[in-house]
């Protein structure tokens, strides 16, 4: 990947964020951002890029004033969406904000033909499975980024509760990026460590909840959604795809019969390479976290089945 051109649509927090933690880390060459108010692209591309002074590694940062500006990006990530208020669950952001990316998909589509697309829109899993719909695209270039988000909420949690370990902890989250999200403290380790080895069931069952919650937490607070925590996530995928490192992170991707599913888009380990998704890891799980990951795709497929009740696809 020569160009290492990374398309940013939406220049809220969240896709600002982003773009900032990509020129820190000097991760591409060419960082582009978009935004439906184009002053707001505009002005965060032209603050940003004055920060890249003083960046290990120059990245180049331009905006678009429309969509057919962003073109031949290897990457588009899509951040656009209205953010969930406090008294909003992700799931009453759904109509409006896929009609949002009806809106970008098409000059995405156009422009950026050969991209991977990163979705970061919520509800996250609806809207990674929108994408699919609207590009018809290879499975692997359609990763929905939240499982990077959710691990590393956990491993905050996890940090917290033992004292040790930051930076060395490795956590692991299945399901929908929503009420139904699973993690699997039985499968974390710190340091290589098992957590079990660490934590009761107590405690485990308290970083279940708290990560779960993580989100809301932080929206109750602001009263908007997170966006420092968003946007490194989304780097660490970024890199990924485009360093093609091969790493393994869980994230929301069309199943076409793993784990017994089929046309959802939902949270499950895959690894990430130069193509997006590599290959998708399927976890034996035992009999109640089957049910719960049963449950998540079933609330995933709600969310679907209200798009197409509207008439969404057609
Ligand atoms: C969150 C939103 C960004 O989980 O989905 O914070």
């Amino acid at each position: 990947m020569i160009g290492r051109k990374v398309g940013i649509v939406g220049s809220g927090f969240v896709g600002a964020t982003a773009a900032y933690s990509l020129t820190l880390l000097g991760t591409c060459h060419e960082v582009i951002m978009y935004d439906i108010f184009p002053d707001i692209a505009k002005g965060k591309a032209i603050d940003i890029g004055q920060s890249t002074t003083y960046s290990p590694q120059g990245t180049v940062v331009t905006h678009a004033m429309t969509l057919g500006e962003m073109s031949n990006c290897d990457i588009v990530v899509i951040t656009a969406g209205v953010p969930r208020k406090s008294d909003m669950t992700r799931e009453d952001l759904l109509m409006i904000n896929a009609k949002i990316i009806k809106s970008v998909v098409g000059d995405i589509v156009k422009y950026s033909p050969n991209a991977i697309i990163l979705c970061v829109a919520n509800p996250l899993d609806v809207m990674s499975y929108v994408i699919h719909r609207l590009t018809n695209w290879d499975r692997n270039r359609i990763i929905g980024m939240a499982g990077a988000l959710d691990i590393s909420r956990m491993a905050y949690q996890i940090n917290k509760k033992v004292g040790f370990g930051p930076g060395q902890t490795r956590a692991i989250v299945i399901g929908d990026h929503g009420e139904n999200m699973i993690p699997l403290p039985e499968i974390s380790a710190v340091g290589g460590i098992p957590l079990s080895q660490l934590i009761g069931k107590n405690d485990m069952d308290d970083i279940i909840q708290k990560t779960k919650e993580g989100g809301a937490e932080i929206v109750k607070h602001l009263g908007t959604s997170a966006y420092y925590a968003p946007g490194r996530a989304i780097t660490v995928v970024v890199q990924a795809i485009l360093d093609d490192s091969r790493i393994v992170i869980p994230s929301s991707v069309m199943l076409q019969g793993e784990y017994g599913c089929k046309d959802v888009s939902v949270g499950v380990p895959i690894v990430l390479g130069a193509n997006g998704c590599e290959k998708i890891i399927e976890l034996e799980l035992d009999i109640e976290t089957k049910n719960k990951f049963l449950t998540s795709v079933a609330s995933i497929k709600e969310g679907i089945a209200i798009l197409e009740k509207n008439k969404f696809f057609d």
